[in-house]
């Protein structure tokens, strides 16, 4: 894909873009928002931005397609490209503004690198850009069309629930009186809510039930942790939101989407509030016949902290063949385990297919305990609640 000329010159400065890239990460970002406040405003994160330390998602990922264009020229990253481009979608991203992108982060790799970026060097990282751009641009526009176009709908609170002390489920139907479109358990909304100061912020939100003909639902945790500002979507959804408000809801977007035969044997495992997607991926399984064994595996701080359990439980008391396993890490009850999940003693059918939910430090152990079990690594699914930072890796 990427022309012979460019590899060599990619391949010598790649050690060199990959070293500066914390640096050209803050440059791009400082003067894309200086000239263009309003993606700052209504478009990007500004909690990501503001806490710093998720930012190198996109310049990363940028580094991290070359290397793989470097070393299988042949091979499209897919999965790479279409998680971005899910999350792309759901935020409404355009063709055109790619171009923007590309002005602040040529202009950022300049400034840093300084000299060292000679018309030829400037060529070959354009060819790189422009490779990924137009893959994504492609797949979004694939996207978008699967679902009628990129618009954002109004969707009427019908009813909220209070499931934990920190976790509300909404229910919304259309405002606009328009067909509920199906989803794949597993997928998101992004959700866009209007905020004091002006700004319109953008969320993503896991769809908590299985997929149902005329409500979705998303359940939220307010984000509010000792010495850190409270999180400004989720903190609005709880304090503001009520039934009869109208939210605006993208379609459902997400590549962490259960594919499985009804005989594919299943480990579904979540900590704290990465159980969203698996109660809708379990719902979906107790309604549609699965007969495989499925494993449900969920940590959480405490039984009252433990979002969706009812659902959780009743759905896997739906399947012929589950075992369900909680640990907590204080007031466990009889048959839930104490302290952290460990699959040391939990069996893991032969052919399984494992999806993972829930913080980093959660799915790395899970995972190496799943694959030494022998399940196969490319078995092992997994869903980020933020930017994927094991993609820029
Ligand atoms: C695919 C996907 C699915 C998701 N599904 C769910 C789900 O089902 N349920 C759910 O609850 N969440 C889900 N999330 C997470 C959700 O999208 C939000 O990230 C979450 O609700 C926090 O958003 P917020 O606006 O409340 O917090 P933000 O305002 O974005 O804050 C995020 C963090 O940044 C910190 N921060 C903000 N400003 C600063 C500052 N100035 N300095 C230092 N730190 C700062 C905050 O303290 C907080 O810890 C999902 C995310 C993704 C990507
Ligand atoms: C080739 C160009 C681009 C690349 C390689 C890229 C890459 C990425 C990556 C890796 C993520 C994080 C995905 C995740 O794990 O959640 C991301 C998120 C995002 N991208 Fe892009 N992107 C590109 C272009 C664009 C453009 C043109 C826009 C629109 C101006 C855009 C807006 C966003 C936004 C808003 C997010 C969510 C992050 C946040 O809200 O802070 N990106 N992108």
């Amino acid at each position: 894909m990427l022309s012979e000329q460019s590899a060599v010159t990619v391949r010598a400065t790649l050690p060199a873009v990959g070293a500066a890239l914390g640096e050209i990460t803050e440059r791009f970002y400082a003067g894309m928002f200086a000239a263009r406040p309003e993606l700052l405003r209504d478009l990007f994160n500004r909690g990501n931005q503001a806490a710093g330390t998720q930012r190198q998602a996109l310049a990363g990922s940028v580094a991290a397609f070359a290397t793989h264009l470097l070393d299988h020229p042949d091979e499209r990253p897919d999965a790479m490209l279409s998680r971005i481009a899910h999350k792309h979608a759901s935020l409404g991203v355009t063709p055109d503004q790619y171009a923007i992108v590309h002005e602040h982060l040529f202009a950022a790799i300049a400034e840093v690198l300084g000299d060292a970026v000679t018309p030829e060097v400037a060529a070959a990282w354009d060819e790189v850009y422009w490779l990924m751009a137009n893959a994504l641009i492609a797949v979004e526009k694939r996207l978008y069309e699967e679902r009628g176009g990129a618009a954002w709908r109004p969707w009427e609170v019908v009813e909220r629930v209070t499931e934990t002390a920190d976790v509300v489920t909404f229910r919304v139907r259309p405002a606009d009186g328009a067909p509920v479109r199906d989803f794949r358990p597993g997928q998101y909304v992004s959700v866009r809510v209007p905020l004091a100061d002006g700004a319109r912020q953008i969320r993503q939100y896991s769809l908590s039930g299985a997929p149902g003909p005329d409500l979705r639902q998303f359940s939220v945790k307010r984000v509010h942790e000792d010495g850190a500002p409270d999180g400004e979507v989720s903190g609005h959804l709880h304090a503001r939101v009520r039934v009869g408000d109208v939210l605006e809801l993208s379609e459902a977007y997400g590549d962490l989407v259960l594919d499985a035969d009804d005989d594919t044997p299943l480990v579904l495992a979540s900590a704290g509030i990465g159980v969203t997607p698996m109660v809708a991926m379990l719902g979906h399984l107790a309604g549609s016949g699965h007969r495989a064994p499925v494993t449900v595996v969920h940590g959480d701080r405490s039984p009252a902290d433990h979002a969706l359990r009812t659902d959780h439980e009743a759905y896997a008391a739906k399947l012929p063949d589950a075992t369900v396993r909680f640990w907590y890490e204080r007031d466990a009850p009889a048959g839930a385990g104490t302290g952290y999940v460990d699959l040391a003693d939990v069996p893991v059918a032969p052919g399984t297919r494992a999806y993972l939910c829930g913080p980093l430090p959660f799915m790395r152990t899970v995972r190496e305990q799943l694959i030494t079990k022998g399940v196969a690594p490319a078995d092992v699914h997994y869903e980020v609640f933020g930017p994927d930072l094991w993609l820029a890796k």
